[in-house]
Parts: C-alpha cells; sequence; structure tokens
C-alpha cells in the first residue's frame, strides 16, 4: 500500500492510492478511463490516447480483457477512500519484449533508432504502450505511483530498459511529452506509422532504470 495524498491538490485523496494487478474484471472500469482521454477530440495540452474509444466499446473492451488475461506488468490504480471504497482512477499497460515483439512483430526494424542509442538495451526491455489516469484526476501523481509498482516488478526480472512511444503528430501529446521529461525518459529514435489513411510521427523514448532498487 501507498501512503496517500499523493500530488497536488491533496485534498482530493483523503486516504491513499494503492496499485496492483489487473483483474478480469476491472475492463468496464478501464475501458471507461481510456474512454476519458481518448476521444475524437485530441487534446493535445491535456493529454490523449489514440483511438476514439467510443467508436466501438465492445471490442476495446475484449481486447482489454484479453490483454488483463496475457500480460504480466498491467496494472491499475485505485483510489482507496477512508471507508475502504476503491475506484480504479488509472492504469498502466506493460509489454515484456516477447510480448511485444508477439503483437508488433517489426517494431524493432521499423524504429529509426537515435545514434546515440545504445542498441544492446534491445536485448531486454519493457515497453509502456499505454498510460491513462481519469481525465479530471490527471496531475495528482497517479501516473506516478504506476510507474513506482512498475519498476519495482521489473527490477526483479533484471529489466534495465523501459520503452515508450509519444506522438507528436499530426497532433502532438504536450502532457506526455511533460510526462516524459519528469519522468527522467531520453530520445531512442523516431517511428512513423500509418494509422487510419494517416501517417502518425511517434518519438520513441527510453528509461534507464537500473540504478532502481
Ligand atoms: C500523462 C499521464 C499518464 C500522466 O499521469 P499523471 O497522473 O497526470 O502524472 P503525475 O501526476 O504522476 O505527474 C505529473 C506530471 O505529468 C506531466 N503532466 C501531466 N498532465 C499534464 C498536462 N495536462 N500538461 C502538462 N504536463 C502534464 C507533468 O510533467 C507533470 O509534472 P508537474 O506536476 O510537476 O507539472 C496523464 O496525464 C494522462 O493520463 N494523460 C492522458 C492520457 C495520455 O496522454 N497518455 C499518454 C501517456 S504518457
Amino acid at each position: 500500500m501507498i501512503p496517500g495524498s499523493a500530488g497536488k491538490e491533496k485534498s482530493v485523496f483523503r486516504s491513499y492510492i494503492e496499485v496492483r494487478r489487473v483483474q478480469e474484471e476491472d475492463v468496464n472500469s478501464i475501458f471507461q478511463i481510456a474512454a476519458s482521454v481518448g476521444t475524437g477530440e485530441k487534446d493535445s495540452s491535456q493529454g490523449f490516447l489514440v483511438d476514439d474509444y467510443s467508436s466501438d466499446p465492445e471490442y476495446y473492451k475484449d481486447k482489454f480483457k484479453e490483454l488483463s488475461k496475457r500480460l504480466d506488468h498491467f496494472y491499475v490504480a485505485e483510489n482507496v477512500t477512508s471507508k475502504r471504497r476503491k475506484q480504479i482512477v488509472g492504469f498502466l499497460i506493460g509489454y515484456t519484449k516477447e510480448q511485444w515483439l508477439e503483437d508488433n512483430p517489426t517494431w524493432i526494424e521499423d524504429v529509426h533508432w537515435h545514434p546515440s542509442f545504445d542498441q544492446h538495451r534491445l536485448n531486454n526491455f519493457l515497453v509502456i504502450d499505454k498510460t491513462a489516469i481519469q481525465s479530471y484526476l490527471t496531475g495528482h501523481g497517479i501516473g506516478s505511483e504506476l510507474y513506482k509498482r512498475l519498476i519495482t516488478d521489473i527490477r526483479a526480472k533484471n529489466i534495465e530498459t523501459i520503452l515508450a512511444e509519444t506522438i507528436i503528430s499530426p497532433t502532438p501529446n504536450f502532457a506526455s511529452l511533460a510526462f516524459r521529461k519528469k519522468q527522467d525518459y531520453h530520445l531512442a529514435g523516431v517511428r512513423y506509422e500509418n494509422y487510419s489513411g494517416d501517417t502518425y510521427t511517434d518519438l520513441v523514448y527510453y528509461k534507464d532504470i537500473s540504478n532502481f532498487y
């Protein structure tokens, strides 16, 4: 358990934030959070998920359910009130290298790696595919709590590198870019992808966690 009062507006959390592994029955809450930041309107300053979750709720719920059963590093953050009521307020989806390449077999070749990036890091890594916090609760430290739990777990597996992408075109995700900076990520490369007929540009970042114990 993590002591409460995380973040800026401490009055929001009178008790504490608890991070745990996802369970299959969390899917509706996860979908609702994803839909709160993944809409048809992309707000650069608030941050967003690329997909529009309202376009096909059942598809996305099935996808979250499948991932909840398959992935070791899919977590939810719960706000636990003084009366022990729990509400899921955020989630993080991480893939081990094997899981990521199973779903995205050409990903390593698709990235234009920056010359300064040490490609030995690609021997073992974890990819954070999605982090999302309930839209009206961002900026209160919940994302950081999810990271702490993830890092504790993957350091126990001797993983030293986290990789994550942030979209910069056609709409830049400034909240995500700021979060990467705060989390001490460094630029690793660039990837272009085709999505719904458009070309998207993603910055690929890495975070060195070898010194986290
Ligand atoms: C990006 C996100 C996961 C961060 O989680 P969070 O709980 O808000 O982050 P924390 O409170 O732990 O850390 C806050 C830091 O994130 C960044 N940040 C979060 N929201 C921001 C916003 N709207 N604008 C600018 N920076 C923002 C800042 O660096 C901030 O640091 P500061 O408080 O010192 O300014 C969350 O804002 C979110 O879900 N955004 C919408 C979905 C999204 O963009 N996902 C991409 C994931 S990287």
